[in-house]
Order: C-alpha cells, then sequence, then structure tokens
C-alpha cells in the first residue's frame, strides 16, 4: 500500500511538474527580444557611466533639457545602479560596467554603518549581494552586508513590532509598505551569521504589516503611523499616493514583491497567499491598462490621461516571475503572461530609450513622486534595475 502511495506521489509530483513547464513557454521571438535588451542596456550603462560625475550616483535625467540629477551614497536609491551595472557585467561580460561597478561599491560601502535609513535593504542588500555572485573570491562584502544588517536592526522597535521607515516628530513611528523589501537583508544576515534575531525582526516586521497595512480588498496604504509608546495605529495615510485611501502603484508593487520574497525565505503559507491577494488585486484592477503599464496610482486624478509608472510595471513583472514558482499551474500560466507582456511593452520604444538617449537610463516614464512633483515621468534606477532583475527572471524560467 506504502508502495502505490509512493509512486502514485512521485508521479502527481512529476505531472505537476510538466504541466507547469508547459505553461510558461516563451512565445516566439520573446528571448531574442529580451537578450537585445540586455545589450541594449549595457550600452545605455556605458553612457551613463560617462556622464556621472566621478563621486556621485546617477538619479535622474530630464529629456527635454538634456540635464542630469545625481545623489550622494546616502540616498535610498544608491545601490541600484551598481547592482545593475553587476547584472549587465555578468549578463555581457563587458569590462568597462564591471569596473564601473567596483568604483560605486567603494564610493557605497561606507552607508553600512547608516542607521539613520530603513533603506538598507534596497542601497546595500541589491549592489552586494549582486556583487558576492559577481566576485566570490572578494570576502569583504560578507562583512558590509552584516554591519548593514546591523545598522538596520538598529530601527527595530519590539513595542511597535516593526522597523521605523522614516524619522519624524517625536510620538510618531511611521512605517511605509515599502519597507516590505528591507527585509531582504535581514533573512540574509541571519542565514550568514547563525544569529536568528535578524530573521525574528523581519518576521515580527512582515506579521505586523500583514495585520495593519492592508484593507479588505489587499491593495496597501502607504504610510502606517503607530504610537511609539503603546504600539497602537494613529493614522494610515499617503506620502507618495494620490490620496490616503488610494492605491499608490509602486505601492502594491513593493508589497507584492516584498511578500513573494518574505515567503522564499520563511515558507509562511500567510505570505503566499498576501502576495498571491495583492497579484490578484493588480492584476484583475478594473484601472489597470491593457497594456499592463499602471497609472501611478491606481486611483489617479485624470484616468485615463494620468502618467504610468514603469518601475512598477518592472517590480511587479519581476515579482510575479518568482511567485509563479509557488502556484499551481494555471495560476503560474496567468502570472506568466502578465509578466510577458509587460516585458515585451516597456521593451517597445514606447518605454525603452533609444540608444545614446535618455541620458544613458534604460526605461523613460517613471515616477518617483508625484506629489512632491518631484522625479515625475523620468528615467528612474530602480525602474531600470526591476527590468533587467525581470527579464533575467524571464530567461531563467523559461529555460528549465
Ligand atoms: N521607497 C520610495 C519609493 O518607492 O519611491
Amino acid at each position: 500500500m506504502k508502495k502505490w502511495f509512493l509512486i502514485f506521489f512521485v508521479f502527481s509530483a512529476l505531472f505537476a511538474t510538466a504541466q507547469k513547464l508547459t505553461a510558461i513557454r516563451p512565445i516566439k521571438g520573446m528571448v531574442r527580444l529580451l537578450e537585445k535588451d540586455l545589450a541594449d542596456a549595457a550600452t545605455q550603462y556605458a553612457v551613463l557611466a560617462k556622464a556621472r560625475p566621478a563621486d556621485k550616483f546617477p538619479k535622474t535625467f530630464f529629456p527635454s533639457t538634456g540635464a542630469y540629477e545625481f545623489s550622494n551614497s546616502g540616498w535610498w536609491c544608491s545601490g541600484f545602479y551598481p547592482a545593475t551595472l553587476l547584472a549587465l557585467y555578468q549578463e555581457t561580460s563587458a569590462g568597462e560596467l564591471g569596473t564601473e561597478a567596483l568604483r560605486m561599491l567603494e564610493l557605497l560601502k561606507k552607508e553600512q554603518y547608516n542607521s539613520g535609513t530603513h533603506d538598507l535593504g534596497f542601497m546595500m542588500y541589491c549592489p552586494f549581494s549582486a556583487a558576492k555572485k559577481v566576485f566570490p573570491a572578494e570576502k569583504s562584502y560578507d562583512s558590509i552586508l552584516m554591519n548593514s544588517a546591523r545598522s538596520l536592526a538598529t530601527r527595530f522597535d519590539p513595542k511597535v513590532g516593526c522597523i521605523k521607515s522614516w524619522n519624524s516628530k517625536e510620538g510618531d513611528f511611521l512605517v511605509i509598505i515599502d519597507n516590505m523589501m528591507n527585509l531582504e537583508l535581514l533573512f540574509w544576515a541571519t542565514k550568514y551569521s547563525g544569529d536568528s534575531s535578524f530573521y525574528k525582526m523581519a518576521v515580527t516586521h512582515a506579521n505586523t504589516t500583514l495585520l495593519n497595512h492592508f484593507r479588505p480588498d489587499h491593495s496597501s496604504y502607504h504610510v502606517v503611523n503607530y504610537n511609539r509608546e503603546t504600539g497602537a495605529v494613529q493614522k494610515k495615510q499617503t506620502a507618495q499616493g494620490a490620496a490616503d485611501s488610494s492605491a499608490w502603484a509602486r505601492g502594491q508593487a513593493w508589497g507584492l514583491y516584498g511578500y513573494t520574497m518574505a515567503y522564499r525565505e520563511t515558507k509562511d503559507p500567510r505570505y503566499l497567499q498576501q502576495a498571491k491577494d495583492i497579484a490578484a488585486f493588480i492584476l484583475h484592477h478594473p484601472r489597470l491598462p491593457a497594456d499592463n503599464i499602471p497609472y501611478w496610482d491606481f486611483d489617479a486624478p485624470g484616468i485615463p490621461g494620468a502618467l504610468r509608472d514603469a518601475s512598477a510595471a518592472a517590480i511587479i513583472s519581476s515579482a510575479l516571475l518568482e511567485l509563479l514558482e509557488y502556484t499551481d499551474s494555471a495560476t503560474a500560466q496567468q502570472y506568466f503572461k502578465h509578466a510577458e507582456k509587460t516585458l515585451q511593452v516597456l521593451s517597445t520604444p514606447a518605454y525603452k530609450a533609444a540608444p545614446g538617449k535618455n541620458g544613458g537610463f534604460i526605461l523613460m516614464h517613471g515616477v518617483g513622486h508625484n506629489p512632491n512633483n518631484t522625479e515625475v515621468d523620468v528615467p528612474l534606477t530602480y525602474a531600470d534595475y526591476y527590468f533587467v532583475e525581470a527579464i533575467e527572471r524571464y530567461l531563467s524560467v523559461t529555460s528549465k
């Protein structure tokens, strides 16, 4: 009896795997298109590298005036440029991109001691985990990442059960949905060091966010303001969205990616369910345009004339291309088709810059902070980073 059960189990598992593999076959020409995207991206980043002042990080570019904006290493996006360079160096072996990446890591590494920001996952984990893969002989990256995790951990408050996102006036404790992304650094720190305290903080933050950041339709608030003394929720609001009650597109993308990653790291089925629920909110939203590039906010005023956000589209694609690994074949196919179409659209001249244009950035039409009127309808380093990551994930899942 046991033997028959085992045989049945093995056959069912093989059948499910085979079903899934047939569900995620690329459409004709897609692999070639994305390989060309990577080659073009490498050409673009060589342009960006030449434009960059020696001690600065690219932030954005304004095509109408030809002006760049650069930042120092403390800006939340400083890690995306070196991380993208490393990915493109690995894909294309273009030596100048590897050299430029190493220069940037050198400028960035002092941020390992920066405890004034929650963005150390973006700033440090993205580039230095990539650097570990590309330059495995270089051992200093592990201690840089451990110090970064220690700095991030100083912002955890056990009373609230969260890492503090933004510093603010006394009595407030502000947590933004984006903060889910920084947990990957803490998960890594426990795996590397064996110190479970980082893992526990990450899980506590994810659980508190699960409880307080989401609405019944599985969309998320951007900011939750907790009482520092009691841990009670004081206010649910927005900073970068159209309204407190609206669904800011990149916030939904961060939530989707964050809970997919948290499931990978914990195997907690509640995180998987949350990721699938967020995916359903996005994919079935009546105001998601047919080409899959979201408006900057699902509730933006002026739809259908509102601006699109290529960064949210890229993050959603990358997240779905991981999430499909954890679902049944019908759901996997749905996620795959959504990501495939999005990458197709991002690869058209409507979003992907012509070689040499767009200041060397890969994608156009990202929306950074619309209510602040900063970085609106411009290239963004994180749109490029998640676009390249999504392409890599697409090429990986379709080659299995
Ligand atoms: N973390 C800030 C943003 O997504 O714009």
